[in-house]
């Protein structure tokens, strides 16, 4: 490990080569990364090739990878830092946490994406904290002290909430999974983001939740959203949009929008959707949003 000073800044900031992956310095506040890494991140699109997923994942209907979680949470965090997901599904951001030795707490409304998630956090034998909770965000602070998460703020927080109905939709996808007997719905429970019928009342809702992890974040800690705009009824709902705006406008409880990332779909198969008739879109990407609390 060769140490080296940095000559392009006057005060003294230790570095350390790693080689192929860049060099990094011991003066960045936000992560592990070198700055040849930080560049890479900084693109404002990606496209992600995670590997297969494994048989208890493909019954939730709304997993991310963990893979592209990893890569945000060593962006966004440093070793040792707390990570939170207020709709944890079956447990993405938990594994890709504790595999990259943060720690990190979630909280699930369904049962059954619970289960799924402990057992398969069990299994990794994580030594930092990795805390899967059962119950709903709209309580996230209780909920968080019901479960002996007191007195911490929280560095980053990222996840994904339901995509407002659109799961109930009657898409040709949702079609291909019923047949299958897969779930096209979460939850019956009223608390569940994606049973709320009206969009309006969804974005607020949504925009209630990131209120708690407001309050839960450090100060300038910051926070992903991974969502979209939705087709419904033969017209687009711009909520990745929708959701941008709302979180910047709580009272005292505004996030600051940073950016938006986009994750390009480049390997879903295309549907034959409106042909002959009208525009509607094979949409084939996805929107990170990135705020900080400032
Ligand atoms: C898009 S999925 C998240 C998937 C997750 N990122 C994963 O990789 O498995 C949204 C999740 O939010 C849950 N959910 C909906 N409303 C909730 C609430 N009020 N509190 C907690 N979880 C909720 C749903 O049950 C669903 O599993």
């Amino acid at each position: 490990m060769a140490f080296e000073q940095n000559k392009k800044i006057s005060k003294k900031v230790l570095t350390i080569d790693f080689g192929e992956r860049g060099v990094y310095s011991f003066g960045n506040k936000l992560n592990n990364l070198t700055g040849k890494e930080w560049i890479k991140f900084s693109k404002s699109w990606f496209i992600h090739k995670p590997p297969r997923r494994k048989t208890n994942e493909i019954l939730h209907p709304a997993k991310f990878p963990e893979t592209l979680v990893e890569e945000f949470i060593s962006f966004f965090t440093k070793e040792g830092d707390w990570v939170l997901d207020p709709f944890m599904g079956t447990g993405s951001t938990l594994i890709a946490a504790g595999n990259l030795k943060r720690n990190a707490a979630a909280v699930e409304l369904s049962k059954e994406y619970f289960k799924i998630a402990r057992v398969r956090i069990k299994k990794e034998k994580f030594k930092e904290r990795i805390i899967p909770i059962l119950g709903s965000s709209v309580n996230l602070s209780e909920l968080l002290s019901s479960n002996n998460i007191k007195n911490i703020a929280f560095d980053y927080t990222i996840t994904s909430p339901p995509y407002w109905n659109q799961l109930e939709r009657n898409s040709l996808r949702q079609k291909v999974r019923s047949n299958k007997g897969l779930a096209t719905k979460y939850s019956h429970s009223s608390d569940d983001l994606g049973n709320e019928t009206d969009y309006d009342a969804f974005i607020e809702r949504q925009a209630k939740i990131f209120d708690n992890v407001y309050d839960l974040t450090k100060p300038n800690g910051y926070l992903t959203i991974i969502t979209n705009n939705v087709y419904y009824k033969g017209k687009l709902f711009p909520l990745a949009f929708d959701t941008a705006v709302s979180l910047t406008k709580r009272n005292g409880k505004s996030w600051v929008l940073k950016d938006e990332k986009i994750w390009l779909q480049n390997d879903k198969p295309l549907i034959a959707l409106g042909v002959n008739s009208a525009w509607v879109a094979n949409r084939h990407h996805q929107y990170c949003l990135i705020f900080r609390k400032e």
